[in-house]
């Protein structure tokens, strides 16, 4: 046991300077990107936004799209946006991602007509933007079951497959409010947090299983112009743009990255978090006006 440990010990260092190496250089060069072409793509909240434009890309690059919303509406925009972008079909089932009855109905419906998922892509969300106090509870309840509960069942129906051929793509959409959390956003932090964690844990639990070919990408955007946050109050950093985190989001994907953060600098953010003292985080939130962007929110129009 003495020496042994010593033995491994070593071994972990060499394999931690490895990785160390390995990440700077995958910095200036990037992997290649894998091939998806025939493979099938589920996007949960297809229906607009971010969902939307991952949809229409995917298609793009030869996979047969699959997409879910309860938005109907949403459904026949994206199925119309692909086949008059691409020729291609669009194959959309109304789910409300709340009710874990609809995802497995669902998930059964998709197996039987279009086949196995190999990349499932998780991005259905909803925000209330309220303070906590203010904040109804059967809405704070449905953000952490679209957000991050409705990720158990989709996972659980779409996984299995994935797994009996050591092959496939998880791909959560959380946020970065999975790692920071600002006033008026205790539900959705709650939710995206919990996100991360469903992606992280999963990641290692993959790897536990020796199924390491079932890759895992956990997405992490701050506020993007879909509509889904409108009103908030920017100070400093600017408000992505929907096609160019679309862009990302895909390649990252295609890449098989693990994180993806945006903009760049919540990378250094993330890091810095867990070793400056708490009253630094705060102090950079008021200076950056990350502490007030929830302030004037309002959201989309329609209620989800
Ligand atoms: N917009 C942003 O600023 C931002 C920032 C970071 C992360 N995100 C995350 O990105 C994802 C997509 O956001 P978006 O900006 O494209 O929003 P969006 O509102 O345009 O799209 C969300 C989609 O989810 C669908 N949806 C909502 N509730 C559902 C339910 N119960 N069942 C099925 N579908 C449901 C909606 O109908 C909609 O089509 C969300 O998870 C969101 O939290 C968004």
């Amino acid at each position: 046991m003495g020496i042994e440990i010593v033995f491994e010990g070593l071994w972990l260092l060499l394999k931690l300077i490895y990785y160390q190496i390995e990440a700077i250089f995958r910095f200036f060069v990037q992997p290649a990107r894998k091939d998806v072409k025939g493979d099938i793509v589920l996007v949960t909240g297809a229906g607009s936004g971010i969902g939307q434009g991952m949809a229409l890309e995917f298609a793009k690059l030869g996979c047969v799209v699959v997409g879910c919303d309860i938005s109907n509406q949403g459904l026949e925009e994206t199925r119309e946006l692909l086949y008059e972008r691409t020729g291609a079909k669009f194959h959309g089932y109304s789910c409300d991602l709340s009710n874990r009855d609809e995802i497995y109905k669902m998930a059964d419906e998709i197996k039987k007509d279009v086949g196995k998922v190999t990349i499932l892509i998780n991005n259905a969300g909803i925000v209330t933007g309220k303070k906590l106090l203010d904040c109804p509870d059967a809405l704070m309840q449905k953000t952490m079951e679209v957000n991050v509960i409705g990720h158990f069942w989709t996972l659980k129906a779409f996984l299995p497959d994935m797994l009996s051929s050591n092959h496939g793509h998880i791909v959560t959409i959380a946020s970065a409010a999975g790692f920071f959390g600002v006033p008026g956003q205790v539900d959705y932090a709650a939710s995206k947090f919990a996100a991360v964690g469903v992606s992280d844990a999963l990641y290692q639990e993959l790897d536990h299983l020796g199924k390491s070919g079932v890759k895992v990408t956990c997405v992490c955007p701050y506020y993007i112009n879909t509509g889904m946050f409108d009103g908030v109050k920017i100070k400093m950093l600017p408000i992505l743009d929907k096609d160019e985190t679309v862009q990302k989001i895909v390649d990252a994907v295609l890449r098989n990255k693990y994180i993806l953060m945006m903009p760049n600098v919540f990378y250094t953010f993330a890091a810095l978090k867990n070793i400056v003292p708490t009253k630094s985080i705060l102090a950079m939130s008021k200076f950056t006006g990350t502490i007030a962007t929830m302030d004037e929110f309002v959201g989309r129009k329609k209620s989800s």
